[in-house]
């Protein structure tokens, strides 16, 4: 049988693409290996997100009384956090099958692999039969970087290494837990287990946590959790990993960090090896798959969308990149942008950031205006964040006086952040965001205060 299109991987960008091209009357089907909605419903976004809700509540129950809250005995009960978390990715597992069904896209569960070109398409096989499509979508994902370190292969076979995929499932809470890597998963991770109780250090080979963040936010969410008891060491290099302990250099010295469980989190890989990209020449660029502005690889007809193509690595960004793909398929004129893609994270406080950052704009010779104020301009915020220490910044293009940039520490960032990414994606200039009326009160009226300031 042939198919208008074959989506290889099941994760947002591949069910995602799958369910707009269904919509879209293409006749189309879905290959996924292991588990419908990817890396993101079942090992990713969705179960940590449960996790860290279990512990805010928790946090809120234990650290009530600033708030006139006396909780006494609270606990937080491991194995039933994972067990609602189970509970939640089954059930965003099912609504994602429902919504391919609702597409009338067809499924089929096992490995994919692009065998070639026959006068009707692509060929994938998948066991013993053949599938063939006059277009494709790779949507294969990424992988944890599992690096070189004598020790941490050995240490995966033996069960104290891990990597999102198991830590997400640990049936007891380690005594103490050495993340290595101090981005997004780490320092996400750090935040459930430092609540659950675990003594958790991070080991981060730069000078500062959270990547590109703003150097300012960073170096705040750093602070909220030394206060916790998280221990950071950075400009740090782990160089051997034992049961038990996490050997690392610094300045030349080495120290041993004790470690129940160790976390490797220092990012991940496009998958494009195995899948059969070679056999039909699709190009692939530092490890992986290159695409244009609508997502079109090399080959025509073949597309990329989400993790595999290395842009961004978020579970949004995948999602609108698939549909950049099914549009153009469709004869539907569409590109791909990446100036106003929000990014979270949803630690206890959480950081959101949207835009160019001051370390951007200044290398890109961006003449830029920043406000910068407390999130405590916000009412809502002073209300509900006793001690709070967050920030909101704003950058502003001088020359056009318009929004670039927005960056935030403090609650509520994450359901905010979208609102600056509008702003920015429509070009909106300060005089025109001064003329919105925000919700009072809010905490989202920190973007207008900021603005305000300018
Ligand atoms: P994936 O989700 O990786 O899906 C790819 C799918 O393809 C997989 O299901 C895989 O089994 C399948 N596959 C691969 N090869 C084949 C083959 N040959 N045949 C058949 N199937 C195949 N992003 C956010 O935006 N917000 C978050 O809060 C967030 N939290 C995260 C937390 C963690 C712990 C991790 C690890 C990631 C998180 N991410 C988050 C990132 C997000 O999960 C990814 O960006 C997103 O899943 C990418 O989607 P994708 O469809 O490209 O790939
Ligand atoms: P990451 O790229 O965010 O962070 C990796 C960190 O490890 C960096 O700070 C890096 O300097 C450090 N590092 C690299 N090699 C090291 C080494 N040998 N020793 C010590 N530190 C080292 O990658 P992470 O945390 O693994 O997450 C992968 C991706 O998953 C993210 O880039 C993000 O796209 C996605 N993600 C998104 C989330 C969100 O949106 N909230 C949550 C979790 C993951």
């Amino acid at each position: 049988m042939t198919y208008d299109l074959i989506v290889i991987g099941g994760g947002p960008a591949g069910y995602l693409g799958a369910e707009r091209a269904g919509h879209a009357g293409l006749k189309t089907l879905l290959i996924e290996k292991r588990f419908i909605g990817g890396v993101c419903l079942n090992e990713g976004c969705i179960p940590s997100k449960a996790l860290l809700y279990s512990a805010k509540i928790y946090d809120n129950a234990r650290y009530g009384e600033k708030y006139g809250i006396t909780v006494q005995n609270a606990v937080l009960d491991h194995e039933k956090v994972i067990e609602r978390k189970n509970k939640v990715v089954k059930t965003l597992v099912g609504g994602v099958k429902a919504q391919l069904k609702r597409n009338n896209v067809t499924v089929v569960e096992g490995f994919g692999e692009i065998a070639g070109r026959n006068s009707e398409g692509y060929e994938v096989k998948v066991g013993n039969d053949t599938y063939t499509a006059k277009r494709l979508l790779i949507a294969t994902g990424s992988m944890p970087i599992i690096p070189p370190i004598p020790g941490v292969r050995e240490g995966i076979e033996k069960g104290f290494v891990l990597t999102n995929r198991e830590i997400l499932d640990l049936k007891t809470v380690p005594a103490s837990l050495v993340i290595v890597g101090g981005g997004v998963i780490g320092l996400e991770m750090a935040s459930y287990f430092n609540s659950a109780g675990s003594k958790v250090t991070i080991i981060e080979m730069l000078d500062h946590i959270a990547g590109n963040t703003d150097r300012e936010i960073s170096n705040i969410l750093m602070k909220n959790y030394q206060k916790k008891g998280i221990e950071f060491k950075l400009n740090a290099k782990v160089v051997e990993v034992k049961e038990g302990s996490v050997i690392y250099e610094s300045n030349g010295e080495k120290f041993s960090a004790e470690a129940d469980k160790v976390l490797m989190s220092i990012g991940r890989r496009p998958v494009v090896e195995g899948i059969g990209l070679e056999n039909i020449g699709v190009e692939i660029e530092k490890g992986h798959i290159k695409v244009d502005e609508r997502g079109k690889t090399n080959v025509p007809e073949v597309y990329a969308a989400g993790d595999v193509n290395g842009y961004s690595m978020l579970a949004h960004t995948a999602y609108r990149e698939a549909e950049v793909c099914v549009n153009n398929m469709i004869g539907k004129k569409d590109i791909m942008r990446y100036n106003a893609i929000p990014s979270v994270i949803y630690t206890n406080p959480e950081v959101a950031c949207v835009g160019e950052t001051e370390e951007t704009a200044k290398q890109k010779g961006i003449d830029y205006e920043v406000a910068n104020i407390s999130m405590r301009y916000s009412g809502r915020y002073v209300a509900e964040n006793e001690g709070g220490d967050g920030i909101c910044k704003v950058l502003v293009d001088k020359r056009y006086r318009k929004l670039i940039g927005a960056h935030m520490i403090g609650n509520y960032a994450s359901e905010i952040i979208y609102g600056a990414g509008i702003m920015i994606e429509t070009e909106m200039r300060v005089e025109d965001i001064k003329e919105i009326v925000f919700p009072h009160p809010t905490v989202c009226e920190i973007i207008r205060e900021a603005i305000f300031e300018l």
